[in-house]
């Protein structure tokens, strides 16, 4: 839990941006906990940016400079959440990988969504490496950000169940809609109740 004021929440989204719209529905229901104040993004053409717009969402694109996996300079970025006065950052599709700079100054308020039951198939096209894997069970995670690739502490999970008459494409169109149901559930708690960390294990619930 951060503090009594509504925590000012900025988004660093990618592409579709369909996480984006979960958590902006569940915020202007005032079911978020915080409020969504400005979407990032790497790539201009984010269809995430657009939809931040038609929720009157300030839509940002500082420069990424010259490298396609990580920010080349992290600063203006930096910045721009600072200007904002932003108390947590929410990663909904973030394709770069962040380094010390955003990491040290969110750390602990940066959460990120991964669509599988982490630690199982991190990085890239996770639901396609579960299911080529040919798991029965698979889910998504929400977790605090650390530098290492879709890793930290957990702060909530859902399963989705692999049917026998699945393809590729309904288990995705189920995944997508699980994680549209957790983030904002996840990003409430983690606002709005307290917890502390135990070795890796995130945990709920005032100090006895
Ligand atoms: C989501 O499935 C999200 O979990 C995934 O990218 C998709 C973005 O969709 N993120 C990762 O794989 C991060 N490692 P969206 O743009 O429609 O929210």
């Amino acid at each position: 839990m951060l503090s009594a004021r509504s925590a000012r929440l900025a988004v660093f989204a990618s592409g579709n941006g369909s996480n984006f719209e979960a958590l902006a529905s569940a915020a202007s229901r005032g079911e978020l906990g915080g409020d969504l104040v400005a979407v990032l993004s790497d790539n201009p053409q984010a269809f995430a940016l657009e939809r931040a717009r038609l929720h009157g969402i300030e839509a940002l694109t500082p420069p990424t400079g010259r490298f396609r996996s990580r920010l080349e300079d992290e600063t203006p970025w930096l910045d721009a959440l600072r200007e904002r006065r932003i108390d947590v950052v929410l990663l909904a599709g973030f394709m770069r990988r962040l380094h010390a700079p955003l990491l040290d100054a969110f750390a602990r308020r940066m959460l990120n969504i991964h669509p599988s039951l982490l630690p199982a198939f991190p990085g890239l096209d996770a639901i396609g490496q579960a299911w080529r894997h040919g798991v029965r069970v698979t889910g998504c995670t929400v977790h605090l950000v650390e530098d290492a690739l879709d890793a930290g502490p957990i702060v909530a999970q859902a399963t989705v169940e692999v049917r026998e008459d699945d393809t590729q494409e309904s288990l995705e169109a189920r995944m997508h809609a699980a994680e549209h149901r957790l983030y904002p559930a996840a990003v409430r708690r983690y606002l709005t109740e307290p917890f502390r960390l135990d070795g890796r294990r995130l945990v709920f619930g005032a100090e006895e």
